[in-house]
């Protein structure tokens, strides 16, 4: 059985033809009545899945430090801090507790938050109401101003096609629906325009390519570079090149990509050469998120937690450490870039001299 939204899909495909998986994500997740990203509450124990905000306290902290460490770099101008989907606001409200010690960091600001999902935007209200906050659909209608952004599992969530290098030359695939009810993957028979981008390849390679990734890494470079600002982007993903890594998920579990859409959260791995080509501005990065959260400090703030934690809390950090910092975990399966309108590093993206 699928979906209300299955359905609907279903009939358009029926009616118009096969669409790309990038429409099919689009409708899945942005549908304005069923979409996932619009109706549902996915993020922590009881959604689909977990983030770094939501292991520790810890993450939000170190990114509150990273974006007043900038801000002082700037010379502490006005500025609009921004951050792209941010789930139950965890994050955003660890980074504003840590920088209350940065003086005029929070008199500076101006909160604004980029999501589309109804009851997360009521769970954000809550987490961050001392900061009366403004909510926007989409980062172009962000004021323009001096910037601070952050995105942590943002881009992997944006629509993604994907393409199969085939005797002819590189075929997209595509959904359709043989039945006007099931939905199905096949390949398109003729070529389609964004073949071209795709390099020479053996038969059989796969890819992926997110022009909403690009044009978005494109609108928040040339922001950072107008305005002045910095921008953190943090996501699963490759440093070069995703081969097909669409997946979907639901209560923690792996599902179907055309199972339930719209009851099902799906994500793409991010190719982050991609974005720094299409943010055509300085870029830091990526590093793996382990190296970045070791040099703003991760293990010294577990030692400060821990030191006045009981044995199971120390435990829980220990774990929570591991969690983001280690090896084949988050800490190298998650990378960081950063964008911004400076020539050195920031903190984060080398070692301490
Ligand atoms: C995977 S969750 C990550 C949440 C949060 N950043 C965290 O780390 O816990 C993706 C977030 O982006 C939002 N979102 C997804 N697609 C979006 C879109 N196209 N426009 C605006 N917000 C979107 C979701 O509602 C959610 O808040």
């Amino acid at each position: 059985m699928t979906s209300e939204l299955g359905r609907l899909i279903a009939h358009r495909i029926a009616l118009t033809g096969p669409i790309s998986v990038a429409d099919f994500m689009a409708e899945a997740l942005g549908h304005p009545r069923l979409g996932y990203y619009r109706r549902a509450l996915p993020v922590g124990a009881a959604g689909d899945f977990t983030t770094a905000p939501e292991i520790s306290q810890m993450f939000g902290e170190l990114i509150g430090a990273w974006l007043a460490e900038r801000w002082l770099a700037m010379g502490r101008p006005a500025f609009n801090l921004v951050e792209l989907g941010p789930g139950r606001g965890t994050l955003m409200a660890d980074a504003l507790r840590a920088t209350r010690g940065t003086p005029g960091f929070h008199a500076s600001l101006r909160l604004h938050l980029v999501e589309t999902d109804a009851p997360l935007r009521a769970l954000q209200a809550q987490a961050l109401a001392a900061f009366a906050p403004t909510w926007h659909e989409r980062f172009d209608d962000v004021p323009t101003g001096p910037l601070l952004l952050v995105a942590n599992e943002f881009f992997d969530a944006l629509p993604v096609r994907q393409f199969e290098k085939t005797a002819h030359g590189w075929r997209e695939r595509m959904v359709g629906s043989p039945d006007g009810e099931t939905l199905t993957f096949a390949l398109a028979p003729g070529a389609t325009p964004f073949a071209r981008f795709l390099p020479d390849a053996a038969e059989g390679t796969q890819a992926e390519i997110s022009e909403a990734g690009r044009a978005l890494a494109g609108a928040i470079g040339a922001r950072v570079k107008r305005d002045r600002g910095w921008a953190l982007i943090i996501d699963y993903g490759y440093d070069s090149g995703a081969g097909r890594s669409l997946q979907a998920v639901r209560g923690h579990k792996g599902a179907g990509i055309l199972e339930r859409p719209g009851e099902t959260d799906l994500s793409a791995h991010v190719d982050f050469a991609a974005l720094a080509a299409a943010a055509d501005a300085p870029t830091f990065g990526p590093v793996p998120q382990g190296d970045f959260l070791r040099r703003l400090g991760l293990l010294q703030r577990a030692e400060t937690l821990k030191s006045r934690a009981s044995a199971a809390q120390r435990a829980a950090i220990d774990a929570a450490s591991a969690r983001l910092i280690g090896k084949d975990r988050m800490g190298t399966l998650f990378r960081v870039l950063a964008v911004g309108d400076g020539t050195s590093p920031p903190a984060g993206f080398s070692e301490a001299p």
